[in-house]
């Protein structure tokens, strides 16, 4: 593999903590809170990864979350990813989370948040990781059910730094959710959203102007509509790209057919993340040094989608002026 891929420190701006939840820890968990899993062995519970597309993968990613239960399985959790990450080059992340995936099934707000933050606030000091958390809300869901979600969450605003979408996207536009993400930014928080994963351009589109987002999360379908390519090219609006989970989840057939390449060429502020690793076969140093392989992309090419990463990161500046220096002095060759 391409050591320099690993090595380039970056920050990770899409990864679902529940996407981690590694076969091994998911039947710890279930085993120590009594939860039968529909699977025999974390061999069986692996060779079910099979996705034909996001549909697909989602019904096995919210099955296998319901063994979460207490703050203790959320902070094991987020701590096994962190672990991870550091291996992988990651100095900063920014961590979605799923409330609803939990309340909905009687775990409180309170339980999540408190059991991921306290890997996130000792992230520093235990990996060398800054990190941040980011709320989603289900798109699948009412916004009636995101907006009570936001105001579970009103009286924690300090430890979450955005509020995102996802789930299946296709028809749930953006618009569904324009007064909660106007809550949201009313209570200081940055937007993000996934669009263009599956769903069209309309909908990345609509994460602009009706969500007022600060990054795309995907976005690869934009690439459909040069006037959008346009749009976020000109005001930098950073894509944040997860090419091996394209690949499982179908959105291209080949990581040689990924478009990243081209969305680089065509100035877009471009990103690379894992997204649910767990579940795609590759944390963020993979996903860096399998597109460096499959698009033959060169040293420069790595060491500027690094360089994004924390231009698109929701860092203070002089955060970002010291990781900047750190890619400048870190040797990406192979
Ligand atoms: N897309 C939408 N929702 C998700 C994803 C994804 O790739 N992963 C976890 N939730
Ligand atoms: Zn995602």
């Amino acid at each position: 593999m391409h050591a320099g891929a690993f090595r380039l420190p970056k920050a990770e701006l899409h990864v679902h903590v529940e996407g981690t939840f590694e076969p091994e820890l998911i039947f710890e968990i279930a085993e120590r809170n009594g939860v039968q899993l529909p699977f025999p062995s974390v061999d069986a519970l692996r060779r079910a990864y099979e996705f034909t597309d996001l549909q697909s993968f989602l019904n096995l990613y919210y099955a296998a979350m319901t063994v979460l239960q207490t703050e203790r399985d959320f902070a094991e959790l987020a701590h096994a990813y962190l672990g991870r990450a550091r291996e992988q080059g990651v100095v900063h992340a920014e961590i979605f989370f799923d409330p609803q995936a939990h309340t909905s099934r009687g775990v409180r707000f309170e339980t999540v948040i408190d059991g991921l933050w306290s890997a996130v606030r000792d992230s520093e000091r235990l990996y060398g990781i800054s990190s941040k958390l980011i709320m989603c809300f289900l798109r699948d869901a009412s916004a009636e059910s995101a907006m009570a979600t936001l105001e579970a969450a009103l009286p924690y605003g300090e430890r979450i730094v955005a509020v995102g979408l996802d789930s299946a996207e296709l028809g749930h536009p953006p618009s569904k959710f324009r007064r909660v993400f106007e809550r949201a930014l009313a209570a200081g928080w940055k937007t993000v959203a996934h669009a263009g994963e599956e769903g069209p351009p309309a909908y990345v589109w609509e994460a602009l102007d009706a969500l007022r987002v600060s990054r795309v999360d995907h976005g690869v379908r934009s690439l459909e509509d040069p006037q959008l390519v346009a749009r976020l090219r000109d005001e930098r609006i950073p894509l944040t790209v997860c090419p091996l989970s394209n690949v499982k989840l179908r959105v291209v057939d080949r990581l040689e057919d990924h478009p990243l390449r081209r969305m680089l060429e065509s100035g877009l502020v471009v990103t690379v993340n894992s997204d649910d690793p767990a579940y795609f076969g590759g944390y963020v140093g993979e996903n860096f040094a399998s597109v460096a392989q499959a698009l033959d992309l060169a040293p420069g090419a790595l060491a500027l989608l690094a360089r994004n990463s924390f231009e698109a990161s929701f860092i203070d500046a002089p955060t970002r002026a010291a990781y900047l220096a750190r890619v400048d002095r870190a040797e990406v060759g192979a």
